[in-house]
């Protein structure tokens, strides 16, 4: 078994992007196409900066998980904001913690990043405490997180998930009340969520 590593996704080698397209193919087949020839799809989102955690088992890609950054405007203040993303494990690789060590990898690079203000993303409810075993990250169901006030916006009402949310920075826990019980806008292009 090999530690988890991680890597921009924009400079992940060929080889990196085509196993994490076809991981995302086999969890998600719906919505992530297969690699070809001509082009390997990227899962993330245009427009945001990834950070690609991985741990490959028995030379396969096995377990996968991305943070993606962003900045957004909040009652007036400037936050730069994080979130898991593509979180995904090989099924024939599942239960074996390893989605436990790359949520808690990524995490822990959060940790130390000196620019990310706070954590925000969904998830199915059924993960929210997979995502607190693994990454500290709580539940906060006070704060609807919307992609952006467009008509056809997806929004966390509107899902079946739970806002899970984790404050990094001095400036994000001394504005903290302004973070709770409250409308999280990522302004995103509608479709786009996190
Ligand atoms: C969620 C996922 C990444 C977990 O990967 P994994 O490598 O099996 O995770 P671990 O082995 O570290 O398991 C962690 C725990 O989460 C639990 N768990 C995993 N999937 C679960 C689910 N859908 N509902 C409830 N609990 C779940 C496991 O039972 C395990 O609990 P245990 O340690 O008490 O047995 C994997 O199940 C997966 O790829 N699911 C499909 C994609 C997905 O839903 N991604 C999350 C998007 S927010």
């Amino acid at each position: 078994m090999e530690a988890i590593r991680d890597i921009p996704y924009e400079l992940a080698p060929e080889g990196l992007r085509r196993d994490i397209a076809v991981l995302m193919h086999q969890v998600w087949p719906e919505v992530s196409p297969l690699p070809d020839d001509a082009a390997i799809p990227n899962p993330h989102e245009e427009g945001w900066k990834v950070q690609s955690f991985y741990v490959y088992a028995d030379g396969q890609l096995a377990s996968y998980a991305g943070i993606v950054q962003k900045q957004i405007t909040h009652r007036g203040a400037v936050f730069n904001i994080a979130g898991l993303s593509c979180v995904a494990t090989d099924p024939a690789y599942r239960g074996r913690s390893l989605g436990h060590q790359t949520v808690a990898a990524a995490t822990r690079w959060l940790e130390r990043q000196p620019d990310v203000d706070f954590g925000i993303f969904t998830c199915h409810p059924s993960l929210a405490e997979f995502y607190d075993r693994a990454g500290g990250w709580r539940a906060v169901p006070d704060v609807l997180l919307i992609g952006s006030e467009e008509d056809g916006a997806l929004t966390s009402d509107s899902l079946p998930v739970v806002v899970l949310q984790r404050l990094f920075s001095e400036k994000a826990k001394a504005l903290g009340s302004q973070l709770r019980h409250t409308t999280i806008n990522l302004d995103v292009p509608v479709g786009q969520f996190l």
